[in-house]
């Protein structure tokens, strides 16, 4: 018999993701995704009915806890305009973990999230976030097609991710200088999903600015330009990366409804940023997979058959035809049931394969200020990694309908056992 690559001991935490709910079962979630390697995982509370409140979290959890008592759920909150100072305190108390904030409008049932525009008006729920050491947890874009609402005073990093070319600005050719000025000025600045993240960058950066003891991490981090951001801030900002965002670009979801996620995956460059602050062992930059199943009807477009190409995924919606959507499916990749194998596929791929562990558990855990995890079942028992062939299966057969995963049919050089 072969030996395991890897032992880890209570598995990998995934910071980040969807257990649902009916249709779909919590239950089976919450099995696949402890059978997938990891221990511990920040559930997220986007529900059909979002969990808003700390009791709704509690039973949430035990309803997981029962399911599967060797994975430790860590809860979060929907962060809704109607929460108050005393529904963090309460949270607190609960022991619920983050409060998610998802920009209205921005991605699968963010409907019931903050508008951008009123976000200032929930500064006395950030301070008692700080107060409480609730973390917080952000979906960062800007809605696609939702005009930028800031455009002063931008710090470089976002500055130079955001307008791409704003180096241009500093030309010495005037030609440049002029027709840069007459693009920024032309139309008021709209953010689509190739930029909608770098257009949050100063938002981050002002709630950093408001908020300095408050915990925050940026979910699923898929730009350059929120890298660097990330890596400049200070020792309370943190973010997640998934592991279908370290090896995608815009051209492999493009017309593949099972790799369509939200936020997209972007360009060479922006995975190269990925792939380097994983690299460099960065301890701010950790595992959130961001696993989120859908049904294969929920992923097929809605007239059955075209698939959806990359300009009309990324349109703003109001430059099409009414009643048409830019994103033809729902936002998703499935991923938690096979996490470490796909993990460290990924890493092997561009020699980081020695920053498992840390990537996915100790970097987590130090942020979070958490200790090994504590499952409620007791003993954490012990991951072992093989470098020993599997194949992704074609679908899983989930009670809310065949679920596709991430890389179906695809042959993984590593399985896990625990
Ligand atoms: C999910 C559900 O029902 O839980 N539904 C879906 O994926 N179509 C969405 C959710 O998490 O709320
Ligand atoms: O791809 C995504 N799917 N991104 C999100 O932010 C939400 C998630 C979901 O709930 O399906
Ligand atoms: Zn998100
Ligand atoms: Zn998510």
């Amino acid at each position: 018999v072969d030996s395991p690559l890897f032992e880890i001991v209570g598995g990998v935490d995934d910071l980040h993701v969807h257990l649902r709910t009916p249709p779909f079962n919590t239950e089976i979630l919450a099995r696949l995704a402890r059978a997938g390697g990891a221990g511990r995982v920040l559930v997220m509370p986007n529900l059909e009915r979002p969990v808003t409140g700390a009791s709704r979290a509690t039973a949430y959890r035990r309803a997981i806890n029962r399911a599967e008592p060797r994975l430790d759920a860590l809860m979060t909150l929907y962060f809704t305009e109607g929460l108050t100072p005393a529904d963090v305190e309460t949270a607190a108390r609960e022991g619920v973990t983050a409060i998610k904030l998802y920009p209205a409008g921005a991605t699968m049932n963010s409907a019931y999230g903050v508008s951008l525009s009123r976000l200032a008006t929930m500064a006395p729920v950030l301070a008692a976030m700080e107060k409480h050491g609730l973390i917080l947890c952000i979906h960062g874009e800007i809605p696609p097609g939702e005009a930028v609402p800031v455009r002063t005073g931008w710090e470089t990093a976002s500055e130079l991710a955001t307008a791409g070319n704003a180096a241009t600005a500093t030309s010495s050719d005037p030609f440049d200088a002029a027709l840069l000025k007459e693009l920024i000025e032309a139309e008021p600045v709209v953010a689509c999903s190739l930029t909608g993240e770098a257009y949050f960058l100063p938002i981050l950066l002002q709630l950093t600015r408001e908020f300095p003891r408050l915990k925050i991490v940026l979910e699923h981090v898929t730009t350059a330009a929120a890298v660097m951001t990330v890596a400049r801030c200070g020792p309370n900002v943190a973010a997640t990366i998934t592991v279908h965002h370290i090896d995608m670009i815009a051209d492999d979801w493009a017309g593949r409804g099972h790799l369509f996620c939200k936020p997209v995956a972007k360009t060479a460059r922006d995975r190269a940023a990925l792939r380097q602050v994983i690299r460099m062992g960065h301890p701010r930059f950790f595992l959130g997979s961001d696993s989120a199943p859908h049904s294969l009807p929920a992923k097929l477009p809605p007239n059955g058959g075209s698939a959806i190409t990359l300009e009309q995924a990324t349109r703003a919606p109001e430059s099409l035809p009414s009643g048409q959507s830019p994103v033809a499916c729902c936002p998703g990749v499935f991923t938690s049931p096979l996490l470490v194998a796909y993990l460290a596929t990924s890493l092997e791929r561009f020699g980081a394969l020695d920053r498992l562990a840390d990537f996915a558990g100790r970097f987590g855990r130090e942020f979070y200020g958490l200790a090994a995890a504590a499952p409620p079942g007791g003993e954490p028992g012990v991951l072992r990694i093989f470098r020993r062939p599997q194949v992704v299966p074609e679908h899983y057969d989930l009670p809310g309908g065949p679920v596709v995963p991430y890389l179906a049919g695809v042959t993984l050089p590593f399985s896990v056992e625990w």
